[in-house]
Order: C-alpha cells, then structure tokens, then sequence
C-alpha cells in the first residue's frame, strides 16, 4: 500500500484529513439545500429517510472512494487506469469530471448570492426587515443580470486562488480554521431561533415525522441528497483521499465525517425552519428559503446585523471549501493526466466554470434574461443540477459500489482499510462490501431509473 508517487503533495496530519474531507462534504448542501428539500418533503420523516440513506449508501461509497484515492495515490481517471489496467472502469471517472462541471456551473452561482447577501448585510440591507421585504430583496437579486454573474466571478476568484496556493498551504489550512468557526456561528444562530414566538412548531416539523408524507418520490430525493452533501460519486473522495496520510483511520474518518456533516444539516434546520414558522414563510419555498429566512431570524437581535454578517460570511466559506474540492477534483486530473501546469488546469477550470456557469445565473428567475429559456423542459439552473445530482452522481455510486463489490480482490480492499492489518477492523470491512454489493446498487438502481423518468412514481 505504499504510494509510489512520493513527491505528492498530501496532508500532514490526521486532523487535517478531517477537515479537508469535512470542508468538501460541509457546503451549500446542508444550509442551502437540505433545508428546502426538507421543506418541500414534509419535514421529519424526510430527514429520517435521508439518515438511512447516508449510512447504507452514503458511507459505504465513500468509504469505497477512500479506498480507490488512498491506495492509488491517483485522480478520479488515472485512479481506476491504475486498479483496472486497460479496462472501462476509468470511464466513471470521466463522468465524474463532467459532473464537477456541471455542479460547479449551478453551485457557482448560488455561491455567489450567499457572496452578494454578505455585501449587502455590511452594506445595512437587511436592517429592519421583515418577511415582505425579505422575499423582495431575494427576488432584486435574482433579476438584475449582471450583478450575480459579477459575484459568481469573485467567487470563483477565490476558490481559483485557495487551489493555486496548494494542497497544505491552500485547503489544509483554509479548512482547518474555518470549519471549527462554522459551527459555532450556526449554534449561535440556532438559540436565537428557538427563541422566536414559533419556535415549537418549527422543531416539531423538523424531528416528528409524519410517515404518510412519505413516497417514493422523497426517498428517491432524500438518496441524491446524500450523494451530493458527501461529495460522493463523481471522484472528488477519490481525489482528497489521494492526499491522506498512510495511518489514517479511513471508516473512521468517513464516519465522522458524515456525523459532523448530518449534525451541521440539522443544526442548519433548526435555525431555519422556526423562523420560517414564525415568519409565516412557506418551508416549500423552494431554493430561496435560506435566503428568505436567515436575514429575519437576525433582524431583530443584539449585534444582529454583525451576526448575520459572520453567518453568510462563514456560510460563503463552507461554499467555498466545497468548490474548492470540486474543482480540485477537476485540477488533479489535468495535472496528472494531461500532464498541464496547475496554473493552466486552474485557469482552464475557472473560465469554463465562469461562462457556462453565468447561463445558470441568468436562468435561475422566472424574470431572469435566460429565465424562459428550457431544454428538456428544464431551465439551464435545473438542468445542471438535475443531471449532476440525479443522474451522473447516482450512476457514478452505482458503478463505484460494482467496482469495489465485485471487481477489486477482498484482500485487497481488506488490506487498505485495516491499514494491513494494523487496525483490527476486518469484521467491519467485510459487513462494508456485502453492503456495497448487495444493498447499495440495488438502491441506486432504483434512484437512478426514477431520475431517467423510467420508472415514475408521481
Ligand atoms: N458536499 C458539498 C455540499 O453539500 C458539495 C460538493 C462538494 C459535492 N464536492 C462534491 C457534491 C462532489 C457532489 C460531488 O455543499
């Protein structure tokens, strides 16, 4: 299991790996995303569905991914060149760099809102406001075209500018300081929100589930939830683990990571879904729910405008770690394979990102210029994410889960997790891969035939 490219930059240290995994999994997903999909799927019983699909298809995967990364020492291509010589598998790869792009191209765009939001709250925007004002102020910013591409660029600016300075000097140090500081901004932010009049009833949708909520269809989005908020399926662990240090404990990173990621899901909720009971929003708003709700839950608190400056500043940075590893992700390829200075495969990444990136900006409001605009029945902003989250990441875990279940030798994959032999966890590893064989292709089948619409079940 010793890499042979000793000259890899990598992570020092065990804490670090935490962290840089932690910072690609932590993002947009569980602030922005979690909570309106949540909203829009009834709540309690939705989260439930979601935690099982994080431990019985999320974990495995990227565990899996762990192992691909650790013992290659390779990007998410040259990865599965190196475990399948001369065979197809490399193609998931492939797939995987166009699903970064593709994510990056919406993510990019929500990125910088969160960007904007935090200039207008210094600016005293959001001073005095209240529910009207809040969803008006969320709608100026959609429909004015060139203001979000503006901060789409700065965005991407600083994820090109994190990535440029290095594996330790760049990600390691970037996430090792913020995330900490993440967390104590959102718990800081949640006991002002169960302080709010509606307080009870935000907490009740959120942790008593309603069952007769459930179909499929919310199984099947509480799935893709998963593979998007831990970054799993297109290659980006697969990349990140390429850097972790060769004592590291990797289920039980993976473990943790995915805990602390969860927790940070639900203490996002927990700041949010009260204040939108209290406010009288709809939890079924839809993508601006984060938007519509954070600057109200701080509006009429001490310090609040200085709160909810730190929070969209500290929520712009879990974006931002999460891009960087999406696009680290795309980075690691071009230097390895196309064998391109970091420099380039970084400018490269940025303009790509930046052009295709501001058609989701400008089709992300029905007023917007590109707003009418559909393809396939969908406007650009959705067709990014569609296809990322629900066909390129599903088929990716998929084929993942095929690969390490039934094309990697066992002793191999028992090997590298147990650190060969040093951790004694092999009763673990194996209750992993019968997991990984049985249990999560037939999920994923199942998602992915939803997505394609062959299976509908609306
Ligand atoms: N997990 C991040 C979030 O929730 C987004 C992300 C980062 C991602 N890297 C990824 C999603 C790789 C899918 C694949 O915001």
């Amino acid at each position: 299991m010793q890499n042979d490219n000793q000259n890899r930059e990598g992570f020092s240290s065990g804490l670090a790996v935490f962290f840089a995994t932690l910072g690609s999994a932590v993002g947009l997903g569980n602030i922005w995303k979690f909570p309106y999909l949540t909203g829009e799927f009834g709540g309690a019983a939705f989260l439930f569905v979601y935690i099982l699909c994080v431990a019985f298809v999320g974990v495995p995967l990227m565990i899996s991914e762990f192992y691909i990364g650790r013992k290659t020492r390779l990007n998410a291509v040259g990865s599965f060149e190196k475990l399948a010589p001369g065979k197809p598998w490399k193609v998931i790869g492939y797939a995987g760099v166009i699903a970064a792009y593709l994510i990056m191209f919406f993510y990019s765009c929500v990125a910088g809102w969160v960007y904007s939001y935090i200039f207008k709250a210094i600016r005293g925007d959001f001073i005095g406001i209240t529910p009207e004002t809040a969803q008006a102020q969320f709608g100026t910013t959609l429909s004015s075209p060139w203001q979000p591409i503006m901060w789409q660029i700065i965005f991407l600016l600083v994820v090109g500018t994190v990535i440029l300075l290095g594996v330790r000097k760049g990600i390691e140090r970037v996430t090792k300081t913020l995330m900490p500081l993440l967390f104590i901004l959102i718990v800081i932010c949640d006991i002002r929100a169960l302080t709010l009049p509606g307080a009870k009833e935000g907490l009740t949708f959120l942790f008593n589930p309603d069952f007769t909520q459930i179909g499929p269809l919310a199984i099947l989005t509480a799935l893709g939830l998963a593979f998007f908020k831990l970054s799993i399926g297109m290659g980006t662990m697969i990349t990140y683990s390429s850097y972790f240090t060769h004592d590291n404990n990797m289920i039980n990173t993976a473990t943790r990571v995915a805990l602390s990621d969860l927790l940070v899901s639900i203490l996002a909720g927990i700041a949010i879904f009260p204040a939108l009971f209290s406010f009288g929003i709809e939890p079924t708003a839809g993508p601006g729910l984060l938007f519509m709700a954070i600057p109200l839950v701080f509006a009429q608190m001490p310090f609040g405008n200085l709160l909810l400056i730190a929070f969209l500043t500290l929520t712009g940075i879990a974006a931002t770690t999460a891009s960087i590893s999406i696009i680290e992700t795309t980075t690691l390829f071009f230097t390895e394979q196309r064998k391109v200075s970091r420099k380039i495969a970084v400018i490269i990444n940025l303009t790509v990102i930046a052009v295709i990136g501001s058609l989701a900006t400008l089709s992300a409001d029905k007023t917007g210029v590109l707003g009418n605009v559909k393809i396939f029945g969908k406007t650009f902003f959705d067709l990014f994410d569609f296809t990322s989250s629900n066909i390129l990441l599903p088929l990716g875990g998929l084929f993942i889960a095929i690969f390490i279940g039934y094309v990697i030798k066992k002793d191999d994959f028992v090997n590298e997790l147990t650190n060969d032999g040093l951790l004694k966890s092999e009763g673990i590893v194996t209750a992993i891969l019968f997991i990984l064989r049985f249990v999560t292709p037939v999920l994923v089948i199942v998602i992915f035939l939803n997505s394609l619409g062959i299976i509908n079940f609306n």
